[in-house]
This record gives structure tokens, C-alpha cells and sequence, in this order.
């Protein structure tokens, strides 16, 4: 069973096209100065302590140590990734989930990166947001003025990355357009979104048949608040075509006394002065594991594992549920139950797998490009239920609307935990029958081959410590499917992909079902092998500490500081109160630009100016 989920596991990335290209990368070879590779090189005291160098963790270090006013450490787990293929344990925690009732006990593991850039470092390199819809319904979860919403995400959205356009020739050819205003290109980051030079000329095909489904809109710019049928940008740098990434974008070049890195170490909790955290200890990935050093941060300690971690981190520091503490036998700090609860990801499922009975031509295109230079895959339809089923959607969405939301809980979820599920029930019953609620992405390849990802389970999962081995990997249950209307509208998924190849584009290319073949058509059927096959990780797990009030089963305020404690924030994908209907890196980028520059830090704001002139400095020298 084991060796069947690692390699369905791999099999997104597959879809993503990613697998050859991925050991073709090659990472930058130059570090920056201040990179601790000895404990005792680490001081005792930073104004900023941040644990784990990923996504997150590495932006915040890079914009809290640009003025050169504040000191920063970051501590990692991973050492800097060299050239490796494809997955690679060495650089990815690979932890199995607890076997899963709704898909017949079956355990797949979550995957999170291991390495100086987290999981940007490993990713799949698809770049782009979720809809206005999808952001506002932050602010609506997020507590009386949250300015957690599209309007108050797009500067940051704008401000963490230079986006480069796709070469001219491209764009006449696959009808590609951009919205400069969705976009910041203001030098201030080397955190490129751009494209390759070359797309395969199959994907015309795929993208005509697409635009005749009824409903499809082509959305001038798929990342300025709209979904649909469009091509996307990659994390790429569209100079050398190679993977741009936390690291390249805020590490390496970067030489700042004030900014450094330790890696290979292990954060194991929190250190308290009272009520206020104090600092961090940790201990050597290789050596001494009972070697228990403390580092103490002057302004905050700053948690930045990611989404599987994080609550980890928090829970062994005696912030999280009182019966999860109790069992692992940590005295409590902060009576926290939503520390890792409210735990999402996206899911999916390999099939509607088809051949061709008759071979389409090859469209004619200009192929003056590079195809190594394509990564991964550029397009995608990410649509709306009415679009999926403008038959079913209304029935889908009074299902929805009349659940008891407690039912879909564990039962003896504390009080918020019940009330925040309700909260994000009702924000989301108001978007669920629209077109920019993003349900599907459905990534278009040039082959009749599809694994349509569920960009909104309603499902809610658990991330708690191990009582018999606290401090070893947590016990990760994404409770899939335990509520049905995921089931429900993941049926009309395989559905839409069916009757998108049934078109009459196809028609004269004979598509034939494989997998899973076409007698299987009634619900029960098809919820039947949806059971035996669905993935419910896209490698983007989210939520474990939501930005959302207390009494909602939130973990962290507007400014990300941990409830009940001071000196404490969370900064990445953990906060997100509910998965946005994109892949999840854009917009972790975006969380950590936002608290580094709008929120004051404890009263301490990081001086944009000059952290500006710093980055254009660097990136003209
Ligand atoms: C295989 C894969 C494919 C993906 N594909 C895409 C994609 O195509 N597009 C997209 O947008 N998103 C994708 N994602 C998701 C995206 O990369 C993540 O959502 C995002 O990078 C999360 O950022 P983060 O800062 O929350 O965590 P991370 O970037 O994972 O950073 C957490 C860091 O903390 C470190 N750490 C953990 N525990 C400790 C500890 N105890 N002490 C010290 N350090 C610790 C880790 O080593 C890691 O470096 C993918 C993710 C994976 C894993
Ligand atoms: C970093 O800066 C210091 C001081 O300006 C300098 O001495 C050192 O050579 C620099 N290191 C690198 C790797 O650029
Ligand atoms: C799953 O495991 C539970 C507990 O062991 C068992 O009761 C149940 O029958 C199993 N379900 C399937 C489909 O195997
Ligand atoms: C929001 O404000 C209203 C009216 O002032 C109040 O009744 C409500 O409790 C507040 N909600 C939250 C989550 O703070
Ligand atoms: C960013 O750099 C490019 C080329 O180096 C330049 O043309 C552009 O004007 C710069 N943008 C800003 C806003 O400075
Ligand atoms: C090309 O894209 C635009 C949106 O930018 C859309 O309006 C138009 O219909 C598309 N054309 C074709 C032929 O698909
Ligand atoms: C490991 O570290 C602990 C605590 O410092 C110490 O007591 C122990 O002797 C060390 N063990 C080894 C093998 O060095
Ligand atoms: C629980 O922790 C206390 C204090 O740290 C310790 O004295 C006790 O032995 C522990 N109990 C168990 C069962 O581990
Ligand atoms: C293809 O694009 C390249 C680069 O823009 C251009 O030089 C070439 O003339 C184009 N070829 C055709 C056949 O249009």
C-alpha cells in the first residue's frame, strides 16, 4: 500500500510535467556571509529570532534585517539543497497521515520541504493567486475590521515579486495577456514570475476544446482577481530559466552582518519569560540531540515552520488544545484548541485517464524556443461550480447550506473550533454557487491525461503532537471526506473533465476512457473509486494556526502575534483561515510581506525606504 501512495503521491508532479525537468535545475552555488554552520558562532541575543529558514521565514528575515537597524537569525532544519533529483528525502520531511476512513483506511503522507527555501525550494513552480471572492473571505472569518482581504493582500501581492511577461511570439500564439496593474515589477525582489520560452504547440488544441465549454471566460490575467481558462507564470527567472526561489530571492548575495543563518538545526521549543516568549532552543540535526542550546530575541520570536511544524512547534511549547498537552503529558501555557486544528489542503485524483484513437495534428506554432526551458506546466482551467455543473450546482450548494456543522467535526471539538467551521460555512455558502469560486484546477498538458485538483475540501483535519513521541514527526489526520459535499463535488469534477473530452473539438481524435473507464458513471460509482483513489494533499497544507479571532478557533490576530502570550508571532502557510483556490506559495509570499510591512512588529515597524534602496543596490551591483 505503502509503495502504491508514494507513487500516486509523485504523480501530481508528474501532471505538473515536472519530473524531468526538476533534475535538470541547477541552484545558485554562491551563499551569502553570514551562514552558521558551528553552535558556537550563534549569539546569544538577536532582536529577532525566526524559526525555520522556507518560504516565509527567509522573506521576513530578508525585510527585518534591510535597514540594518534590527539583527536576525534564522534557524533550519535543512542545509541548502544542492543539485538532487527530482524528491528527494534528504530535502523533504515525507510524513504519513494516519490511515484515512474515507478513503478506505489508506495513509499519504503530507510533503513539505527540508531545505534553506522550504518548500519553495522543492516545489512544482506554478504560480498564482486565488479570486477576489477567495481573499475576502478572510476578512469575512477574520474578525470586526480584518484588513485580511483582496484589497489589503495586493500590495503585498505586488510587492514581493517582478513579474516578466511572456516573449512576444508566445503570446501571439497561445493568446496569452497580462495585467500589468495585477503585477509588481519594481525591482525590489528577485522573486521572478515568468515563463519559458517555449510551450509545446499541443496545448493549443487542449486550450481551443477549453474556450468552447460553456461558461469558460479567459480572463485578461487570471492573478488579478478572476478565474478561468488562462496560462499562468512559474517561479522561474526568466533570464536563466532556473527555479527562483526563497533563497535566490532572500539569501543568496545578500551580505548583511545583521542577518544570519544556522542551519541544520532543529528548533524544539519555545522559551518563556512569564508571559512573554523569550527565545528558542534547538538542537544539531547530526551530533548531540540532547545538546539543547537557547538563543534569546530582544523584539519577538517569530515561528515559521510551515504548516506541519508550526503547530508542532507551538503545542511542544505548551500553546494548543488542553487534551492534546495533557496526553503528551506538556504543561499548558496558553489554553489554545485551535492549534492544529482547521488543517486543509488541496486534494486530487488521477483520472479521467484517456487515449487517442486517432493522433491529432501537431498545431503550427513558432518553435524558435527552448522546450527544456518549460519546466512545468503553464495552464490551466481553474473554474467555479456553476461552471462544473450549471445542472447541479444549486442542489450542491442547499446540501451545503443545510449542514450541521458540528456533525462534520471531531466530536469532541472544544466550542470555537465548532463556531469558526461555522463561521467559514456561512462566509462560504455566499460564494459557493459562484463563478470566482474557484472548485477545480484542472492543469492542461497537450496529452488526454488528467488529475483534476479540489481547490475548496470542506473537510477539516488535525495536526497534533505524538503523546508517545512528542518531539518525532506529528500525527497528521487530514480527516478527508468527512464531510460528504467533497465527495459530492469531486463526482462532478471527473464529470466536467468527461464531458470536456466528449466536445466536439475531440471528436475526431476518438478519445477513449482508461481510467477509470466509462462504465463507471453513476454517483455511487464513481464515489466508489473516488474512495479508492483520491489524494487529499497537493502538497499545500494550510490552517493550522488561523489568523481569525480567538473565540473562532483562531491561533494568531491581524498582526500574526500568537494569542495569550506576547513577543510570539506565526508568519506562513498556517495562518491562511481558509485554502485559497490556488497553489500556495504566492500567496505565503504575500502573508509575509504584509506583516513585515503593515503591521508594526510589537511596535516596531521595518523602514520600507530604505529596505527598498538596500534591494535595488543588490540587484544592480
Ligand atoms: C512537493 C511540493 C510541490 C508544491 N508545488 C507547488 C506549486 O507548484 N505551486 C505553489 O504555489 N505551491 C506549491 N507547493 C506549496 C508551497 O511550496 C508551500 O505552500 C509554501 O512554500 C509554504 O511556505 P511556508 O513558509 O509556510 O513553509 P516552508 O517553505 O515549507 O518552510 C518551512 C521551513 O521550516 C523548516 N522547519 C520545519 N521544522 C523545523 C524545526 N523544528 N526547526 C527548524 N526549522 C524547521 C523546514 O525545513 C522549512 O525550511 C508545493 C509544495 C511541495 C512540498
Ligand atoms: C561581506 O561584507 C563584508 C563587510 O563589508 C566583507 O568584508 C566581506 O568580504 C563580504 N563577504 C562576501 C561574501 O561578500
Ligand atoms: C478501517 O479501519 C477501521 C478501524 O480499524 C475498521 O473498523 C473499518 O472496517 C476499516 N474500513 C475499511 C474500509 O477497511
Ligand atoms: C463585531 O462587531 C459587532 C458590533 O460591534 C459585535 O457585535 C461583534 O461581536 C463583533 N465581532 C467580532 C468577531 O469581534
Ligand atoms: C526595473 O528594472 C528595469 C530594468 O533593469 C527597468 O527598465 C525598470 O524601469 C525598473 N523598474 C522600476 C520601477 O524601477
Ligand atoms: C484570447 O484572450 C482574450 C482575453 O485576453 C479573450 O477575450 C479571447 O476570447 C481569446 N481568444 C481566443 C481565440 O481564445
Ligand atoms: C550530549 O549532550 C549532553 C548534554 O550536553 C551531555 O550530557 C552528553 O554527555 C552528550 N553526549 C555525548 C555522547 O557527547
Ligand atoms: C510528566 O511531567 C512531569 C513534570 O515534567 C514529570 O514529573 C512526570 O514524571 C511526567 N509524567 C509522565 C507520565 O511522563
Ligand atoms: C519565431 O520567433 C522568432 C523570435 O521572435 C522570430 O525571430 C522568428 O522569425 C519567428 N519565426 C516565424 C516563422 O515566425
Amino acid at each position: 500500500m505503502t509503495y502504491h501512495h508514494r507513487q500516486s503521491d509523485l504523480t501530481f508532479l508528474h501532471i505538473l510535467s515536472v519530473a524531468l525537468s526538476i533534475v535538470q535545475l541547477t541552484y545558485a552555488s554562491f551563499h551569502s556571509a553570514n551562514v552558521i554552520r558551528a553552535v558556537e558562532q550563534v549569539k546569544e541575543e538577536y532582536d529577532y529570532v525566526i524559526a525555520g529558514g522556507g518560504t516565509a521565514g527567509l522573506t521576513v528575515g530578508d525585510r527585518l534585517s534591510a535597514d540594518g537597524k534590527y539583527s536576525v537569525l534564522v534557524i533550519e532544519y535543512g542545509i541548502f539543497g544542492g543539485v538532487l533529483a527530482g524528491m528527494d528525502p534528504s530535502r523533504e520531511f515525507v510524513i504519513p497521515s494516519i490511515p484515512q476512513a474515507g478513503l478506505n483506511n489508506r495513509s499519504i503522507p503530507v510533503v513539505v520541504g527540508k531545505l534553506v527555501g522550504g518548500s519553495s525550494g522543492i516545489n512544482g513552480l506554478q504560480f498564482f493567486r486565488g479570486t477576489k471572492e477567495e481573499y475576502d473571505l478572510w476578512a469575512q472569518v477574520g474578525g470586526n475590521g480584518s484588513t485580511w482581504d483582496w484589497n489589503g493582500m495586493l500590495p503585498y501581492f505586488k510587492r514581493g515579486i517582478h513579474f516578466v511577461p511572456p516573449l512576444e511570439y508566445l503570446a501571439k500564439d497561445f493568446n496569452i495577456s497580462w495585467d500589468m496593474n495585477a503585477w509588481g515589477q519594481d525591482n525590489d525582489t528577485r522573486v521572478f514570475a515568468g515563463y519559458p520560452n517555449y510551450l509545446q504547440p499541443e496545448l493549443k488544441l487542449f486550450y481551443e476544446g477549453m474556450v468552447k465549454m460553456p461558461g469558460i471566460e479567459i480572463p485578461k490575467d487570471g492573478n488579478a482577481g478572476t478565474d478561468g481558462l488562462y496560462f499562468y507564470p512559474t517561479t522561474m527567472d526568466p533570464a536563466s530559466y532556473s527555479r527562483s526561489y526563497s533563497r535566490t530571492g532572500h539569501w543568496d548575495g545578500i551580505n548583511r552582518s545583521n542577518y544570519e543563518l544556522l542551519i541544520s538545526s532543529k528548533v524544539t521549543r519555545i522559551v518563556f519569560d512569564g508571559n512573554r516568549a523569550k527565545g528558542l532552543s534547538f538542537v544539531p540535526i547530526n551530533g548531540n540531540s540532547s545538546q539543547i542550546t537557547t538563543v534569546r530575541a530582544r523584539k519577538e520570536v517569530i515561528i515559521a515552520a510551515g504548516a506541519i511544524h508550526t503547530p508542532q512547534i507551538l503545542q511542544l511549547s505548551g500553546i494548543g488544545p488542553t487534551s492534546v498537552l495533557l496526553a503528551a503529558n506538556i504543561s499548558q501555557m496558553v489554553d489554545l484548541p485551535g492549534v492544529g486544528t482547521n488543517f486543509q489542503d488541496h486534494g486530487y485524483i488521477r483520472g479521467p485517464q484517456f487515449v487517442w484513437g486517432a493522433q491529432p495534428p501537431v498545431p503550427v506554432v513558432n518553435t524558435s524556443g527552448d522546450p527544456k526551458t518549460g519546466l512545468t506546466a503553464n495552464l490551466g482551467a481553474i473554474i467555479g461550480l456553476p461552471v462544473i455543473t450549471p445542472e447541479k450546482v444549486e442542489s450542491l450548494a442547499q446540501a451545503f447550506e443545510n449542514q450541521d456543522p458540528a456533525q462534520y467535526l471531531p466530536k469532541d471539538a472544544h466550542p470555537h473550533i465548532v463556531a469558526g467551521y461555522k463561521a467559514q460555512k456561512d462566509a462560504f455558502a455566499k460564494i459557493f454557487r459562484s463563478k470566482n469560486t474557484a472548485w477545480m484546477w484542472l492543469i492542461l498538458g497537450g496529452t488526454p491525461s488528467f488529475g483534476p485538483a479540489h481547490q475548496h475540501p470542506m473537510s477539516r483535519g488535525t495536526v497534533y503532537i505524538d503523546p508517545k513521541d512528542p518531539s518525532g514527526e506529528p500525527i497528521v489526520d487530514y480527516r478527508a471526506f468527512s464531510n460528504p459535499i467533497d465527495v459530492a463535488t469531486m463526482i462532478e469534477m471527473i464529470r466536467f473533465t468527461r464531458k470536456y473530452m466528449a466536445s466536439e473539438t475531440f471528436a475526431a481524435y476518438k478519445p477513449k476512457e482508461g481510467q477509470p473507464g466509462a462504465s463507471v458513471e453513476s454517483d455511487a460509482q464513481l464515489e466508489n473509486w473516488i474512495r479508492r483513489q483520491y489524494i487529499p494533499s497537493v502538497y499545500h497544507p494550510v490552517g493550522t494556526a488561523a489568523k481569525m479571532p480567538r473565540e473562532l478557533g483562531g491561533v494568531v490576530d491581524e498582526e500574526l502575534l500568537v494569542y495569550g502570550v506576547q513577543g510570539l508571532s506565526v508568519v506562513d502557510a498556517s495562518i491562511m483561515p481558509i485554502i485559497p483556490g490556488c497553489p500556495t506559495t504566492m500567496t505565503t509570499y504575500a502573508i509575509a510581506e504584509k506583516v513585515s510591512f503593515q503591521t508594526p512588529f510589537n511596535g516596531v515597524k521595518a523602514n520600507h525606504q530604505q529596505a527598498a534602496e538596500y534591494i535595488k543596490k543588490r540587484t544592480q551591483g
